[in-house]
């Protein structure tokens, strides 16, 4: 049976890492993945996540099974992190969630539900979006749309077309949208888009689905969550899909998070039961080990702040590793106005570069961003942003 079997395409983000670890060039360089790192281009773990781990390991009794969907403290500590203790979606309870591994998790069981209970549903994705959205949605079985996000010629949100093709969805479909940090290219509604775009679904009856894998990586915990309230208006239906990975650096936990807002706590709950059917046939139940660490931290004032002040130092950085990578652009005499950068929220900018390019990186430089032209601006460090620049200059 195996014979026959042709090699399956490298991934179009994770590959390339596979093929950077291959690569013998010692002055290679990965800007591919989408993973935070130090100054010195380290990816550290968290302090605030060191002494929670120490916490879990001192005091967790059992290996024992969690709940299909988590334990559910960690559910309370999730939407606290959303929402706000006191907003109306969680005193009501009309919002309930399951602990997934990682955001890829919560976009598969969320994929895996509307297959199963909303048949008819199509899900429509931002045009361009993350690489792997088409790959879980396909292997849901949904049928996936496009509409416009990105205009080239100015680098910025295509407003018009965007909150046009919005206005055609078809009631029923759910619409995926990026919480904040839109990934690949790092442009978000304004505020004022939001409220538009929230106005446009409820008008249609179409699902808001948001994808929120950077929160913290914008402007702050809190503050990041300003579209998705936007979405929240009375007796609202929504999925949320959060990750943990970048923002408490658990990448390797694979801990996420989907939470359904319904009407009614009733709805809420038969949602889940059906979520939980979709989990209970795909992994069974999540891994523990990072939720824990998670719920430790956001359930504990000290170490919250102290987590909220690492978030604000790894935003920062890369912040600052913007701006300096456009200066050092310029520097290199690389040709046009490349300040739209410094515009870009989260960890990503997405630099215009064109697939030859990006292969040109590649074999003449060892260095890999992502064939979009997405190069993760949080591994740019003083030690290797002058060979990149040098080396866009020799490609553009
Ligand atoms: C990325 O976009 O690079 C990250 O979300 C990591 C991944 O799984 O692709």
């Amino acid at each position: 049976m195996f014979e026959t079997i042709e090699m399956a395409p490298p991934d179009p983000i994770l590959g390339l890492t596979e093929a950077f670890n291959k690569d013998t060039n010692g002055a290679k360089i990965n800007l591919s993945v989408g993973v935070y790192k130090d100054a010195n281009g380290q990816t550290p773990i968290l302090e605030s996540v060191k002494q929670a781990r120490q916490r879990v390991l001192d005091t967790e009794k059992t290996k024992s099974y969690k709940p299909i969907n988590g334990d559910p403290a960690y559910g309370a500590a999730v939407r606290a992190m959303l929402f706000g203790a006191g907003h109306e979606i969680v005193t009501s309870g009309r919002a309930t969630t399951a602990h997934t591994p990682g955001g890829t998790g919560a976009l598969r069981v969320a994929g895996d539900y509307l297959h199963s209970l909303h048949p008819k549903s199509a899900i429509w994705v931002s045009d361009p979006t993350w690489a792997n959205h088409a790959n879980i949605f396909e292997a849901a079985g949904l049928t996936i749309k496009k509409y416009p996000y990105f205009d080239a010629a100015t680098n910025s949100l295509a407003w018009e077309k965007m909150i046009a093709a919005l206005g055609q969805v078809p009631a029923g479909d759910a619409v995926l949208l990026h919480g904040c940090c839109h990934n690949p290219t790092g442009v978000d509604p304004l505020p004022a888009q939001w409220g538009q775009i929230a106005d446009v679904l409820a008008k249609r009856g179409a699902l808001p689905l948001v994808d929120f894998a950077y929160q913290g990586f914008a402007d702050g915990i809190d503050e990041d969550a300003a579209g998705l309230h936007t979405l929240c208006k009375p007796g609202c239906e929504l999925l949320i899909c959060s990750s943990f990975s970048k923002n408490f650096g658990l990448y390797n936990e694979r801990v996420g998070a989907l939470t359904v807002v319904a009407g009614t706590p009733q709805a809420a709950e038969a949602v889940m039961s059906h979520m939980k059917r979709c989990i209970r046939c795909n992994y069974s139940n999540p891994p523990a080990h990072g939720a824990a660490v998670v719920t430790t931290i956001l359930n504990d004032a000290a170490l919250k702040a102290q987590w909220q002040g690492e978030v604000k130092q790894m935003r920062d950085r890369i912040n600052a590793m913007r701006r300096v990578f456009v200066e050092r652009l310029a520097a290199k005499g690389v040709k046009g106005d490349y300040s739209f950068i410094n515009r870009q929220r989260g960890m990503f900018s997405f630099s215009g570069l064109n697939k030859d390019q990006v292969q040109a990186l590649r074999d003449k430089h060892a260095i890999y961003i992502v064939g979009s032209g997405r190069i993760n601006v949080a591994g740019m460090t003083e030690a290797n942003i002058d060979a990149l620049c040098e080396a866009i200059a020799g490609v553009v």
